[in-house]
């Protein structure tokens, strides 16, 4: 017999779970079993197999059990602070006015290339162990502010490496393609050669990205500069994603699942065509909420027209220094609810499901035999709770891989 079978089998009883399969399937008095890294069996804990009678138990306290929640879109790794830019957009400036006069991204452009490896790496860290504390086992992280070959690479490194600690799982986007660098200012072409030669050619080189994202919008790039690095990405077999829709209508989700995209995120701005675009390519709606709110944004995304369409809906962070200094998924669930009017159960189904479908991932997200064992325990007592409390934190434990932390 291998080693791995003979890895003891771990069973979770006393818990309320939550499959996320269909709704909350929702199973009261539940066990949940793990061995290798993975749920062996699932059901009534009256039900559970005598073979378990072995088993390590541990009691879950009589809490909720979930799927390990999936952040899929995320830019934590970067250096330096924009609170300076939050004080003046409180003074009236939009974010377009500050992105325009060289700040927003451009700023953390600057940052990020003055700051090594290390010390990215630790402040990263430190976002990313807030958004654990609150249930996330899975997160992506992006590229962009490095905007060159040197610090693009040392921004991938990073995420990569927060990847090989043991509680979290990471997945890298490459988005080389989030704002034109000083040094290529007024030729967005030449630097969208650059990104899909040289640099792209490098992050296949050390395999440092799982997908291509790009941000489309007037202030970024157009559709035709970022159908060139999507087409360079799918003769290299990676999947894309695009930050669409977001200030205005650009036509970049089209543009998206003409390339079959994982996702399009954003959208704030999306038109029932795009909607259908998305719906045809089997594409998920990644909704930032996070962004909505920071930016006070007054266009809600086509909820009804997702639902009508049956666009999954993802919901994710967007964890970033400017447009969504977020560090709670939580806090989307509930604002995904109170703003763009999910239901609480389809937010829940936004950080779990769907947010694995948007990051192609198809081992968790739901609590299967077969899938990942990794799960959040909340001290709640009603499933909805998820999503009605604002701010607080009522997860008390996480299990990554069958290994609690
Ligand atoms: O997802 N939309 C573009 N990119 C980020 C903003 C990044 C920043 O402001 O630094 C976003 O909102
Ligand atoms: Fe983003």
């Amino acid at each position: 017999m291998s080693q791995l079978q003979n890895e003891p089998t771990t069973v979770w009883k006393d818990v309320t779970l939550l499959t996320m399969t269909e709704g909350y399937g929702l199973i009261r008095d539940g066990a949940i079993a793990a061995k290798d890294g993975k749920i062996v069996w699932l059901g009534y804990a009256q039900d559970l197999p005598e073979a378990y009678a072995d088993a390590e138990i541990i009691s879950g306290g009589g809490h909720y059990l979930t799927p390990g929640l999936i952040d899929c879109h995320t830019h934590l790794v970067y250096g330096g602070s924009r609170v300076t830019e939050f004080e003046k957009r409180l003074s009236s400036m939009s974010y377009e006015d500050i992105a325009r006069e060289g700040g927003g991204i451009l700023s953390t452009v600057r940052a990020t290339r003055n700051t090594d490896e290390d010390m990215l790496y630790l402040s990263a860290e430190n976002r990313l162990a807030h958004l654990q504390r609150n249930g996330v086992t899975t997160v992506e992280i992006k590229s962009g502010y490095g905007l060159d070959l040197d610090n693009e690479l040392k921004m991938l490194r990073v995420a990569r490496k927060l990847g090989r600690k043991p509680d979290i799982d990471v997945v890298t986007s490459f988005l080389g393609a989030h704002a034109v660098p000083p040094e290529f200012e007024g030729d967005s072409n030449g630097f969208m050669d650059y990104l899909s030669g040289e640099i792209l050619d490098a992050v296949m080189r050390e395999n440092l990205a799982d997908a291509v994202d790009a941000f489309c919008e007037n202030i970024a790039f157009n559709t035709d500069q970022i159908e060139i690095l999507f087409t360079k990405a799918r003769e290299r077999g990676l999947p894309v994603k695009l930050h669409a829709e977001q200030l205005s209508n650009s036509g970049g989700t089209i543009l998206a699942a003409e390339y079959q995209a994982l996702s399009a995120d954003h959208l704030e701005c999306l038109d029932e065509e795009g909607v259908k675009y998305m719906a045809a390519a089997g594409m998920v709606a990644v909704l930032l909420p996070g962004a909505f709110y920071t930016l006070r944004d007054d266009r809600i995304p086509p909820i009804e027209l997702f639902r009508k369409h049956a666009v999954p809906m993802a919901v994710a962070s967007d964890s970033n220094p400017g447009s969504s200094p977020v560090l709670s998924l939580t806090l989307m669930v509930n604002m995904a609810s109170t703003l763009f009017r999910l239901t609480p159960e389809e937010a829940l189904a936004g950080v779990t499901r769907n947010a694995a479908q948007a990051l192609g991932l198809h081992d968790r997200g739901i609590l299967e035999v077969g899938r990942k064992a990794d799960f959040a325990l909340w001290d709640i007592s009603h499933p909805a709770e998820l999503a009605y409390h604002v701010g607080g934190n009522p997860c008390v434990a996480i299990v990554k891989n069958g290994v609690p932390f």
